[in-house]
């Protein structure tokens, strides 16, 4: 349903403080997920290699987070390197490890001041450990902030996650802390790696590509999608708030009916 409030004046689409202001009278998405992708793609059409696109890329994560935080979004989570990417060649493994390290080594005072808390997903025990003391020294840093968090899903699978949580309840059943007649979708819930944020509202994937590819497959169930064929080194700020617009005008439903 088109919200007649979201329809711009020629003026006021053109200023973006404006269009920051509007969006915020209506609900914002509480949680945001983004598959960034198209950054090899990017730097294939400029001729330059691969990793310039996720450098590039990194200043999109730069642009986004700081916005998603002035809308009041509780969450942001970033599909930074999934359980698949380990399959890349090595020089661009390593170069995509490196990348946590950059980006909290330039921009962690930024997000200390903006309030955002930092936090990370994923199974730790492959993540080289250079990367992973950088991840976890913002974690620390930015612990006691109570705006924005900031979650990278690095070396993360959906379906490993969910068989973890399976395993660790079959162990919680056998000790007796937990019974059959306990189990539910909301205590399934916590024992994934998402436990302390809602579900996503809203999955932003750019590039032009249409799947989920392992991400976030049980938060993701009642989530609205939006695809874009920008990508990601090109994602603006404009296409961020396109995309919480086009969000703000849908009808939500979670398998039920309108009340209109
Ligand atoms: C997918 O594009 C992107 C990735 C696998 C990496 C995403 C990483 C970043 C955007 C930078 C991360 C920044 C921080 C701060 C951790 P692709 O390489 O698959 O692109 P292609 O499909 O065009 O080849």
């Amino acid at each position: 349903m088109i919200n007649k409030k979201k329809l711009w004046s020629k003026k006021e689409s053109h200023n973006p403080k404006n269009r920051i202001e509007e969006i915020k009278q209506e609900p914002v998405p509480k949680h945001i997920a983004i598959i960034m992708d198209g950054n090899g793609r990017w730097a294939k059409k400029r001729a330059l290699p691969r990793m310039a696109g996720h450098h590039e890329g990194m200043k999109t994560v730069r642009k986004v987070t700081r916005l998603v935080s002035n809308l009041g979004v509780q969450a942001l989570t970033l599909y930074a390197f999934s359980t698949e990417n380990w399959k890349r060649p090595k020089v661009e493994v390593d170069f995509l490890m490196k990348l946590p390290e950059e980006f909290l080594g330039t921009f962690l005072p930024e997000l200390i001041e903006e309030n955002v808390r930092v936090e990370m997903m994923g199974d730790r025990e492959q993540i080289p450990a250079h990367t992973l003391y950088a991840v976890e020294k913002a974690m620390k840093e930015t612990a006691g902030n109570d705006g924005l968090v900031l979650n990278f899903a690095l070396n993360y699978g959906s379906r490993s996650e969910i068989m973890a949580g399976v395993k660790n309840i079959i162990r919680d059943a056998k000790s007796g802390i937990l019974s059959e007649d306990d189990l539910s979708e909301e205590l399934f819930s916590r024992y994934l790696m998402t436990r302390h944020l809602p579900d996503p509202d809203l999955l932003i994937r750019t590039s032009g590509e249409i799947r989920l590819s392992n991400f976030m497959l049980w938060q993701l169930a009642y989530t609205e999608f939006w695809f874009t064929d920008v990508l990601w080194p090109d994602f603006t700020e404009a296409d961020l708030l396109e995309a919480v617009e086009a969000f703000q005008r849908r009808t939500r439903r979670f398998g039920g009916l309108t009340d209109k």
